[in-house]
C-alpha cells in the first residue's frame, strides 16, 4: 500500500517541507538529568494516568538520540520537530543549565550536518514544577519566565535552528489542564482555564519579541490545534452550539495572535472568568508571525443540549482511531479553508497530523495499512486546500516514533516507528516505510523530468 498524490499537486513539489514530530516530555526520558515538570507530578498522582505509567524513561532518546536521528535520517525527511525540555535548560534561579543545553546543541549540530532543518518547539507543556508551585500558567509572572528563557536558549543555540515556535497547543495547556483538570496540573475550574490561557498567549507575544530580536533569521510562529465544529443539524440551536464550540477552541487562540482580540463569545462570559487583561496585553499578543503551525487529528461535532449547554456527537458509522476519533480527513480541507476566509493568514505549516491505531508487531513488521490510509486521506486534504488557495508549506507526521501519549500513558501508539518498550528497540513500521517512498518519489519525479527535458532540449 502507498502514499501517492498528484504529480500536479503542491504537495508534490520538492520544496514542500515533510517531517516528523516528537516533544521532549513524551520521548527523551532521563528525567534524572533535569529538573522535574508538572507532568511528572501529574503522573505521581494516582489514578490520573491511564495506565500509571510517567516519563520517567520515556523512548530513552535522551541516551539513544544519535540512533534517532539517524532512524529520522533513513525516512528521508527534511525536517524533525521536537520540543525543548525548559526545566532540563533552565534552573530554578533562571540560569541556563549547560549540560541540558548540551545535549540540544549536539542534536542540532546532527541534524543540521544532514541537512535536516530544525523544527524547536519551545514549550510543549512541561512546565518546569517550580514555577507551578509559584501558580503555574494562573501566574502572569510566568509568561515573563518564558519571555526569559527563550531570551537565554536562543542565544546559546545561535544559527543552529531552521525555525522556532513558541507554544505548543495553548488551548490543551489551558483547557484540559487549568479546566478540566485531565491533563496536568490537573485543576478545574473555567475561570482559571482562561486565565491560564490568557497568560499563555501572553507568553506567546513576549516570546515572539525576544525571537525577532534573537532570532530573525528563523521562521517563528505558533502551533495551534485546530477542529473544524459541525452542527449535527441544521437547526439554529445546534449552529449556534457548534459556533460557541468554533470560538472556544479554535478562535480563542488564533484571533488574539493574528488579530490582537478575543472572539465575540467574550462578551457572554460572566466576569469570573474573564481573562485579565492588562492594558497593552492584546498588542503583545498579536506579533507578525513568520508561519502559522496548525495541527490536525479530527473533527467535531455539536448539538444542542438545552439551558445554553452543547454536547458532543458522534458519526458511529465513520471509522475511528484508538482515541475514539473520527478519521475525517474532509475536516482537514474545512479549516483550512475556513481560517484562510476568515484571517489573512501567514504561510501554514500541518505540525502535527496522525493516528494511533491498534498495531501489532509480527515477525518484525508493523503492517499499519489503517495509519496509511490515514495519513493518505490527510495528505490528500491537504493538498485539497493548497489548491484552493491556501498556502501551505509543509507537513509533519506525529509522531516520529511511539511515544507517552500524556494521559493515555504508553497504550496509545501514534508513531511511525514502533518502540518495544521494554528493550528499547525501534523498527519502522509500514506507515513509516509508504512515508519514506511518498517523500522520495517528489526527488525522483524531479530527476526523471529534469532528464525528460534534458532530451527534450537535443
Ligand atoms: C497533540 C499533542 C501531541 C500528541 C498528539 C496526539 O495534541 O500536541 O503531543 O500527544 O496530540
Amino acid at each position: 500500500m502507498k502514499i501517492s498524490l498528484a504529480k500536479s499537486s503542491p504537495l508534490s513539489q520538492t520544496n514542500f517541507t515533510y517531517g516528523v514530530a516528537t516533544a521532549a516530555f513524551q520521548i527523551e526520558g532521563a528525567a534524572d538529568s533535569r529538573r522535574p515538570c508538572i507532568w511528572d507530578t501529574f503522573c505521581a498522582t494516582p489514578e490520573k494516568i491511564k495506565d500509571g505509567s510517567d516519563g520517567l524513561q520515556a523512548c530513552d532518546h535522551f541516551n539513544r538520540w544519535e540512533q534517532d536521528i539517524e532512524l529520522i535520517e533513513s525516512l528521508g525527511v527534511d525536517a524533525y520537530r521536537f520540543s525543548v525540555s525548559w526545566p532540563r535548560v533552565i534552573t530554578q534561579s533562571g540560569e541556563l543549565d549547560h549540560q541540558g543545553v548540551a545535549f540540544y546543541v549536539q542534536l542540532l549540530d546532527s541534524l543540521k550536518q544532514k541537512n535536516i532543518k530544525s523544527y524547536v518547539t519551545l514549550y510543549h507543556w512541561d512546565l518546569p514544577q517550580y514555577l507551578e508551585d509559584k501558580g503555574g500558567w494562573l501566574n502572569r509572572e510566568t509568561a515573563y519566565h518564558f519571555r526569559d528563557y527563550v531570551d537565554l536558549i536562543t542565544q546559546a543555540f545561535g544559527d543552529r535552528v531552521h525555525s522556532y515556535s513558541t507554544l505548543n497547543e495553548p488551548f490543551c495547556s489551558a483547557y484540559l489542564g487549568y479546566e478540566l483538570g485531565i491533563h496536568a496540573p490537573g485543576l478545574k475550574s473555567k475561570a482559571y482555564g482562561k486565565q491560564a490561557a490568557h497568560h499563555l498567549l501572553l507568553a506567546h507575544g513576549l516570546g515572539m519579541q525576544v525571537l525577532a530580536k534573537n532570532s530573525p533569521n528563523t521562521l517563528n510562529g505558533i502551533v495551534l490545534n485546530v477542529s473544524p465544529c459541525y452542527p449535527k443539524t441544521n437547526s439554529e440551536q445546534d449552529k449556534k452550539a457548534a459556533w460557541a464550540a468554533d470560538q472556544n477552541l479554535n478562535h480563542w487562540y488564533a484571533m488574539p495572535v493574528l488579530e490582537g482580540r478575543y472572539p465575540e463569545s467574550i462578551n457572554s462570559l460572566p466576569e469570573e472568568e474573564l481573562p485579565p487583561i492588562q492594558e497593552g496585553d492584546m498588542a503583545i499578543i498579536c506579533q507578525p508571525l513568520d508561519y502559522l503551525g496548525l495541527n490536525y487529528y479530527t473533527r467535531e461535532v455539536y448539538q444542542d443540549a438545552g439551558n445554553n449547554q452543547r454536547e458532543k456527537w458522534v458519526d458511529e458509522s465513520l471509522p475511528f482511531t484508538e482515541m475514539g476519533w473520527e478519521v475525517y480527513p474532509q475536516g482537514l480541507t474545512d479549516i483550512l479553508l475556513q481560517l484562510n476566509k476568515q484571517y489573512t493568514l501567514p504561510p501554514i505549516y500541518i505540525t502535527e497530523n496522525g493516528a494511533a491505531m491498534a498495531d501489532s508487531y509480527q515477525d518484525g513488521e508493523v503492517q499499519d495499512l489503517d495509519r496509511i490510509e490515514y495519513f493518505q486521506g490527510h495528505l490528500q486534504a491537504v493538498s485539497d486546500a493548497a489548491e484552493q488557495g491556501v498556502d501551505i508549506r509543509g507537513y509533519f507526521a506525529w509522531s516520529l516514533m511511539d511515544n507517552f501519549e500524556w494521559a493515555e500513558g504508553y497504550e496509545k501508539r501514534f508513531g511511525i516507528v514502533y518502540v518495544d518498550y521494554a528493550t528499547q528497540q525501534r523498527t519502522i513500521k509500514a506507515s513509516g516505510l509508504a512515508y519514506r517512498d511518498f517523500i522520495s518519489s517528489r526527488q525522483l519525479a524531479k530527476s526523471a523530468q529534469s532528464q525528460r527535458s534534458q532530451y527534450g532540449q537535443r
